[in-house]
């Protein structure tokens, strides 16, 4: 049985500790688990570090992570539920949030003939959807502290979309809208709204991707009619993934960053290829931008060409 909504208002939030309080989600693995690391390294912060129940073996073997200033949750971002009760407890016990940080994720892999509703309901409800709840229930604790932080991470599916990658992209251009949005309306508060955008990490992240069942078939018929599609982008982005000079530590090390900045911007671009995508993006105009960004796509000669046999 559902428990009935917390109202946060109604809690004691007298305040435990003079660390700022960081909330992150999907801090198991991957860009999350890096941050993580980095963030207890210093004195300034508690961290409450948040993973799905399956996923919160993996903190056993992080000795970094038994400290006082560390309290490790249960939460899949998908059970609002759970998301207001770890939410109240922080409030009940510590006193605040003073940073939330949604970094948890998922990509889907599908061209859009080959998706669901499900798998595009899913996306949203992972990457835009749980993160504005999040945000939701925090809100007003920052603004009668006239104090907060919220970092979304996006990724430069945010400004620019990818074939087989529809509904990553659509979850990504919403978040970033939303915080936009946000931004605007927090300014009277001291509540700062950012947007980190990476754009390749030498790392595992887009090998954890959920592929549609048309796709997975899609990949190893030959004759299927996006085979083409799929093992182009596949391969582009292993290939572009393995080549980045930025890693999860090299992008936790930025975000450590923007945390200490008082005024931090809305949108940083914290690999190289995210920064010259964007700016390609801005000065070309639309139509010689879509041409080449076609034209470099992995075996796009090939699109279209096979005898379809489904
Ligand atoms: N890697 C890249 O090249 C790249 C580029 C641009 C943007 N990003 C963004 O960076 C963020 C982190 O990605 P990553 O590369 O670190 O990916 P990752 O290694 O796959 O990690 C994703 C994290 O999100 C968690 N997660 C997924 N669904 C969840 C749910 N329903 N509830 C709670 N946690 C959930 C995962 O938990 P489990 O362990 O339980 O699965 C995991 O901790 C994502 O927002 C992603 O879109 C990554």
């Amino acid at each position: 049985m559902n428990n009935p909504t917390i109202n946060l208002t109604n809690l004691n939030s007298k305040r435990r500790t003079n660390r700022k309080i960081i909330l992150l989600t999907g801090a198991s693995k991957g860009l999350g688990l890096a941050l993580a690391k980095k963030l207890i390294q210093g004195d300034e912060y508690f961290l409450v570090l948040t993973a799905r129940k399956a996923s919160m073996k993996r903190f056993e073997g992080e000795s970094i992570f038994n400290s006082e200033f560390v309290w490790l949750r249960s939460l899949d971002v998908l059970n609002y539920q759970q998301t207001e009760n770890v939410i109240a407890e922080v409030v009940e016990k510590l006193g605040n949030v003073d940073i939330l940080i949604n970094n948890a994720g998922i990509t889907d892999r599908s061209t859009v003939e080959d998706s669901t509703d499900s798998y595009r309901k899913t996306q949203m409800a992972v990457n835009y959807l749980a993160p504005f709840h999040m945000i939701e229930h925090v809100l007003s604790l920052m603004r009668k502290n006239n104090y907060g932080k919220i970092i979304n991470i996006s990724s430069a599916g945010g400004f620019m979309a990818m074939p087989t990658m529809s509904s990553y992209s659509a979850s990504k251009y919403a978040l970033e809208a939303a915080s936009e949005s946000l931004w605007y309306e927090m300014k009277p508060w001291n509540i700062h709204v950012t947007l980190i955008i990476p754009g390749f990490i030498d790392s595992e992240g887009f090998e954890n991707t959920t592929e549609s069942r048309k796709c997975e078939k899609s990949c190893i018929n030959q004759l299927s009619t996006y085979h083409e599609h799929y093992i182009g982008m596949k391969q582009l982005i292993s290939n572009r993934m393995h080549q980045s000079h930025s890693t999860n530590e090299t992008i936790a090390k930025q975000i450590d960053r923007v945390l200490k900045k008082d005024n931090p911007p809305l949108r940083i671009y914290v690999t190289l290829d995210a920064w010259l995508l964007f700016w390609f993006r801005k000065l070309m105009p639309p139509k010689i931008y879509h041409f080449v960004i076609y034209r470099f796509l992995p075996r796009v000669k090939r699109w279209g060409k096979q005898v379809y046999k489904e």
